[in-house]
């Protein structure tokens, strides 16, 4: 039995994998025989409401020199925190000049190359080397390192406080939350803002997107349980907003207890998740059933397509994937390759399952009539842009919310 990692309370596991391995250890062959697996499961805390990993892995085993995802391989991306951050620095920055801010998890710097146009003063905390070192080509101000309590204290002694300290999908991979709200209540200002996005947990359980359960990401929030957690350390929310990233996502504003005004989005939306159930286990255990359902679905169409000879091929080597595949048990006598874009993962296999990971040009050169779609985050992004394979009828296999098979013809 695990307990809550916030309040110790003990929780309720009500989804478990079994043996899975890391998420984004994309293989050579010769790292076969040696892969590492580890069990991943989820949990609910009926204490603070907090949905988390059962088990996890230190976070040097999945940040380093050689980490797999890179935040500007996605245009729509790009243009998400282009905008996120001319919104922060209209809204919230008063003098450009005299402003410091800080992002947590950096990574290639595809939101704070927008502070550095602006001339902001930046600092980028960002633990994997190869990722931070292509944001510092860019010009960018970064520190190779993880965020925590004594990072924060180092950056406070060489930069002073922060006016804002934002972070993209990176909170939810940081297994020690005291560490991180001690870092934040150190560096923040006192009328400074913590800004922070993470895929929302009513859009995981809305859409059945199991596949976001995985090594990296330790927790999975809700508005409920970030209430629960960073009062803690002295902050409240003051906002919120949704996106529609990756799938759908939160936008929480936080501040200092008391310094800013609370907008009323925030009472709407706990009133919401309230009425949703998100506060009771059974909305989880609904959801684990749905992912069941999910697998045994797709197997079947799978198993079809296959009998009926037909080649099938994965697009986007998502750390999402690694989930469907490893969970569902799907091979590369099922899948072909998987495509994807970020040339550290090309030539590479997929972690689990060894399906062969080949470069974008493959899919676009193959007469293939069903493509899996594991980057379905992107899906707006990507039927956009592959006019040719919709145009000679080629399929698309999705498996969130449902199994559905459908053209663009
Ligand atoms: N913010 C980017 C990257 C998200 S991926 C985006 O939204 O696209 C998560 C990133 O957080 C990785 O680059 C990872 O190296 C980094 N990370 C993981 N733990 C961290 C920590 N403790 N402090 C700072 N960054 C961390
Ligand atoms: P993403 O779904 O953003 O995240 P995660 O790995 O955390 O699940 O990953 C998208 C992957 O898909 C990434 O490896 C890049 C790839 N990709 C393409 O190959 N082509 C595309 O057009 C897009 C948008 C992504």
């Amino acid at each position: 039995m695990s307990n809550c990692k916030i309040c110790e309370q003990q929780i309720q596991p009500f989804l478990e994998f079994g043996k899975m391995p890391r998420a984004n250890a994309y293989l050579d062959k010769d790292g076969f025989a040696n892969e590492q697996f580890f069990e991943l499961g989820v949990g609910f805390c009926e204490q603070c409401k907090l949905v988390q990993l059962l088990n996890t892995i230190p976070p040097e085993k999945m940040f380093h020199d050689d980490y797999a995802f890179l935040s500007s391989t996605s245009r729509y991306m790009e243009q998400h925190f282009a905008s996120l951050a001319e919104d922060i620095i209209a809204t919230h920055i008063n003098d450009p000049a005299s402003a410091f801010v800080v992002e947590i998890g950096s990574n290639d710097g595809i939101m704070l190359q927008h502070f550095a146009k602006h001339q902001i003063n930046h600092l980028g905390i960002e633990p994997s080397k190869n990722v931070a070192d292509i944001a510092i080509s860019k010009g960018l101000t970064i520190w190779n390192d993880f965020f925590a309590e004594s990072t924060a204290k180092q950056v406070c002694h060489e930069y002073g406080q922060a006016d804002i300290i934002c972070a993209a999908n990176v909170i939810g991979h940081i297994e020690d939350l005291r560490s991180v709200g001690q870092g934040l209540d150190l560096l923040l200002k006192p009328d400074g803002l913590f800004i922070f996005e993470h895929p929302y947990l009513v859009d995981n359980i809305q859409k059945n997107a199991f596949d976001q359960i995985y090594d990296e990401h330790i927790y999975y929030f809700s508005l409920l349980s970030v209430q629960a957690i960073f009062p803690r350390y002295g902050l409240e929310v003051v906002d919120v907003k949704w996106q529609s990233v990756h799938g759908g996502s939160m936008r929480y504003t936080l501040a200092r207890q008391g310094v800013h005004p609370v907008a009323t989005a925030v009472s709407e939306r706990l009133a919401r998740e309230q009425q949703l159930g998100l506060d009771q286990l059974s909305i989880y255990q609904e959801f684990a059933l749905q992912a069941q359902q999910i697998k045994r679905e797709l197997l079947e169409l799978l198993t079809t397509l296959k009998q009926a000879g037909h080649r099938i091929v994965g697009y986007g080597a998502t750390a999402k994937s690694s989930t469907v595949l490893n969970f569902c048990g799907i091979g590369p006598d099922t899948i072909d390759y998987i495509s994807d874009v970020t040339p550290c993962k090309q030539g590479r296999f997929s972690p689990g399952m060894h399906i062969p990971i080949k470069p974008y040009s493959d899919f676009c050169n193959d007469d293939h009539q069903y493509t899996l779609l594991f980057a379905w985050n992107h899906t707006e992004e990507i039927l956009t842009k592959e006019q040719t394979y919709n145009q000679r009828g080629g399929r698309w296999i999705v498996f969130v919310p449902h199994v559905n098979v459908f053209d663009m013809l």
